[in-house]
């Protein structure tokens, strides 16, 4: 595996604000879209981070993407809404309907807001730790499905039908991290397996398959037609298809006529509205403590929080810095020379 260079996250941030200003993003939107990206990085999740940055330019000068393109709510009750990301930066359109959930979730008591016509919503995680950090639980959840429109074969199937369908969900905390859970349904996420493409890296096996259904631990043949497999079987293919059913169905405005369907769904709940909220989360204390008390199995330092390997990252690549691959920094550093961005310092 090649050496990899490491970068301070504020700079970092700065140069992915201007890359993106520079192709057109007006700027509140770009220190939206850059925060998301370099928060991935330092949270550890390198594959919703800045790697990212070649494919949403490429999807700006398609016209794919809107650069410029603003949320806002077309329809609304008490609790509930839907979201036009207008078909811009999805880090945009589900920070902006979290907050909408939120706002629905402290009149409500609960919100839930749907999100069509949305990018990629990057690391899922980010908006539950915004939540949380709020005070509010809350859950996110993305699926797209079809013939041919994910990586993932259905559970028993051979062909591409589903996304990686990530689930997000967060809960406040008083003394102790807050629980922030956060995957895709699938073995892994593909954007692990564009970082081990990046870096030249076996997979595990058990992650993917071959265009033929064949077992492979080579990221190459993931982008030859294979196929990334559901986790824990028809456990993953199920959450994975109710992703799929809620983002579609929540966001439909008519029904598809081929099976093909995605969106994006946010909820937030007001922990205040079940009670006094030092009750909640000093149960919530009291619960994870218990939890992190059990004792370690072999081969286990101590068992820990969804949430806690991110936070010890975060600290981690916040003092030291965040590593990036050769190639991807070659391409990245490329693209902000080439928009006459300020290119961000290697550390030494
Ligand atoms: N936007 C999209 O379309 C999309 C699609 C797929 C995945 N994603 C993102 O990709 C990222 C990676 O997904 P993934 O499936 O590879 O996640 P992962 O397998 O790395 O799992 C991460 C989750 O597991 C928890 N965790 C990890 N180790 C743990 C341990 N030892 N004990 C307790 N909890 C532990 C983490 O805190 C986190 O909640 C996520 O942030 C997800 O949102 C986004």
């Amino acid at each position: 595996m090649a050496a990899m260079h490491l970068v301070a996250s504020d700079p970092l941030e700065a140069m992915t604000a201007g890359i993106f200003e520079a192709a057109g993003t007006p700027a509140d939107l770009a220190a939206e879209v850059a925060r998301h990206l370099v928060s991935a990085n330092l949270a550890g999740h390198d594959s919703h981070g800045v790697i990212r940055i070649p494919a949403y330019l490429q999807q700006i000068e398609s016209g794919r993407l809107a650069a410029d393109g603003r949320p806002v709510v077309v329809h609304e009750t008490a609790a509930t809404a839907i979201v036009d990301a207008n078909r811009g930066f999805g880090q945009v359109g589900a920070a902006h309907a979290l907050q909408v959930a939120i706002g629905k979730a402290s009149s409500a008591g609960a919100g839930v807001v749907s999100i069509r016509r949305c990018g990629h919503i990057g690391r899922l995680g980010h908006y539950a730790e915004t939540a949380a950090a709020q005070g509010f639980i809350s859950m996110i959840v993305y699926g797209n499905m079809g013939p041919g429109t994910g990586l993932t074969a259905p559970f028993g199937g051979a062909r591409r039908h589903l996304g990686t369908n990530p689930w997000s969900f967060g809960v406040p905390s008083g003394e102790t991290q807050p629980v922030v859970v956060d995957f895709a349904t699938t073995v892994v996420a593909e954007g692990k397996v564009q970082v081990a493409r990046a870096k030249h890296a076996e997979l595990q096996p058990g992650q993917i398959v071959d265009k033929d259904g064949h077992p492979s631990t080579n990221p190459e043949d993931l982008y030859a037609g294979g196929m990334l497999l559901p986790a824990a079987g028809h456990k993953g293919y199920g959450l994975s298809l109710v992703a799929s059913l809620l983002g579609a169905g929540l966001t439909a405005e008519e029904v598809p006529d081929n099976g093909v369907g995605a969106g994006v769904v946010v909820m937030a709940i007001d922990p205040r509205a079940f009670g006094a909220l030092e009750t909640f989360t000093a149960t919530i204390d009291n619960l994870s403590a218990g939890v992190e008390a059990v004792a370690p199995a072999p081969g286990f330092e101590k068992v820990l929080l969804p949430g806690g390997p991110e936070a010890a990252s975060r600290a981690s690549r916040r003092a030291n810095g965040v590593p990036i691959a050769p190639d991807t920094w070659d391409v990245i550093s490329g693209a902000a020379a080439k928009l006459g961005v300020a290119v961000a310092p290697l550390l030494a």
